[in-house]
């Protein structure tokens, strides 16, 4: 019988990716299958983010409650982000714990799983070119790390502490990588990095030097690969080649994601983003005019340190006139080794929780005028999930999710729907084509 594992993944898409290949690892060289039953599993692993202070206390108590409940002789390992960061503190707080794995450290994950105690957190650990074993969670989309790390020093984020420098995977093994995900069923490929149009400043070996437009060109030659994605891209390296090659690749899809962060160029500067808000709007408003069915998101950071009133009326501003399709607000969260963490024109807490109100009120009201807009339209949808309540769902190109009634006989395919009803989250349709 097969040795069982339990994974609980938080955060990103890197760490559902980083999930992805432990699972992979533990499979092929331990014989482990996944579960869903934490009182069966015999290695419990939580892969975690440290972005924000809350999810970090709550790890703890998560902590003692598996714990609690698994099963005699069960192993318990931290991993991700906040393993990268709290290292074998994590041990001392929680001694039951069996192995600390850091987040630029997975390719570690059979070794120290035999080791008692072991803790390896090294920021600075290459894992660029390593060949990890394959796994997916879905056969219909394949996520593919192109970068690990993070270069930039934006004075509020962690990720540089617990991912270390930003080095880009080679091009020939991301586009081979691709290319055995299409021949398994894959249509769509969704490039992964902190930071993806910084792509190809630095590799660790000798390798081809390719731009991210360049890799983005190359991979949508691939027969059989009918959609490409990316997150996330930085603002301030959205030159035009980028933008202009976005617009007219029909596989690429047409949904962009620009972190905002705030919409004041005086709280940008203290936030190290290197661009303004007037170089965001410009660049929103080239994109949209080579580009004008693009869906765009964004992240915003409400209540940095000396965010005045004015300055948050900016980040407000920005959203009236990009009115995005999608925001993920944030209250500004101090976090340990950052710049921003000394500084002291501090926001007071009920005036951060009154405007990350305000913003998500702003971005619901945009959301329900920009959503009645689809009803009646045809989009086209890659099918990817099946719920319970027999419909299926799955993706437009510009990212909406649609769902319709329907079989699993859908998953994997592409069809034509007609939006017939609107939902905050997800609309619904039925298949026209
Ligand atoms: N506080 C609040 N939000 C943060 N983010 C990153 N660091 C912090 C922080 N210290 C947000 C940013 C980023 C998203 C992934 O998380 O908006 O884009
Ligand atoms: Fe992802 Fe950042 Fe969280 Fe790490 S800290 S898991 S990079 S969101």
């Amino acid at each position: 019988m097969s040795k069982k594992l339990f994974i609980e993944t938080l955060g990103c898409a890197m760490n559902s990716r980083d999930s992805e290949h432990m699972i992979a690892q533990l499979r092929e060289k331990e014989g482990y299958e996944t579960t869903d039953d934490l009182k069966s599993a015999d290695l419990i692993i939580i892969n975690t983010c440290s972005v924000r202070e809350k999810p970090v206390a709550k790890l703890f108590s998560e902590l003692g409650v598996f714990n609690k409940n698994k099963k005699e002789g069960a192993k318990i390992g931290v991993c991700g982000c906040t393993a990268s960061h709290l290292g074998d503190e994590i041990i001392r707080r929680a001694p039951y714990v069996s192995f600390v794995l850091g987040a630029r450290n997975v390719s570690k994950i059979t070794e120290v799983l035999h080791r008692d105690r072991a803790v390896e957190v090294d920021i600075n650990y290459d894992e660029s070119e390593f060949a990890f074993n394959d796994f997916r969670t879905s056969p219909y989309k394949a996520y593919i790390n192109i970068s690990i790390g993070c270069d930039k020093s934006c004075t509020y984020c962690i990720v540089p502490k617990t991912r270390g420098d930003e080095i880009s995977i080679p091009a020939e093994l991301i586009l081979r990588e691709a290319q055995r995900a299409v021949e398994r069923g894959a249509k769509e490929v969704f490039l992964l990095g902190q930071n993806v149009n910084n792509y190809g400043r630095r590799f660790s070996g000798d390798h081809e030097k390719v731009n991210f437009t360049e890799l983005l060109r190359r991979l949508s030659l691939i027969e059989g690969l009918e959609r490409l994605r990316f997150t996330s891209p930085h603002p301030f390296h959205m030159d035009d080649e980028f933008i202009e090659e976005f617009a007219k690749n029909p596989k690429i899809c047409k949904s962009m994601h620009m972190p905002l962060q705030s919409g004041s160029t005086k709280v940008l500067r203290d936030m190290k983003r290197g661009y303004s808000k007037e170089w965001f709007l410009e660049r929103v408003e080239k994109l949209r005019s080579v580009c004008p069915d693009v869906s765009i998101s964004t992240d915003i950071i409400v209540a940095f340190p000396g965010e005045s009133d004015e300055d948050f009326e900016d980040s407000l501003d920005v959203m009236r006139r990009v009115r995005f399709e999608q925001i993920f607000s944030f209250k500004y969260s101090p976090r340990p080794e950052t710049e921003a963490e000394h500084f002291t024109n501090v926001i007071d807490d009920d005036v951060a929780s009154h405007r990350l109100t305000t913003v998500q009120n702003l971005n619901t009201d945009i959301l329900d005028e920009n959503n009645q807009t689809h009803l009646g339209k045809i989009y086209r949808v890659y099918f990817e999930d099946l719920n319970k309540d027999y419909h299926v769902s799955g993706r437009s190109d510009n990212n909406l999710v649609i769902k319709v009634k329907g079989s699993d006989e859908l998953l994997g395919q592409f069809r034509d729907v007609k939006i017939t009803q609107i939902g905050r989250t997800i609309l619904t349709g039925e298949v026209v084509g």
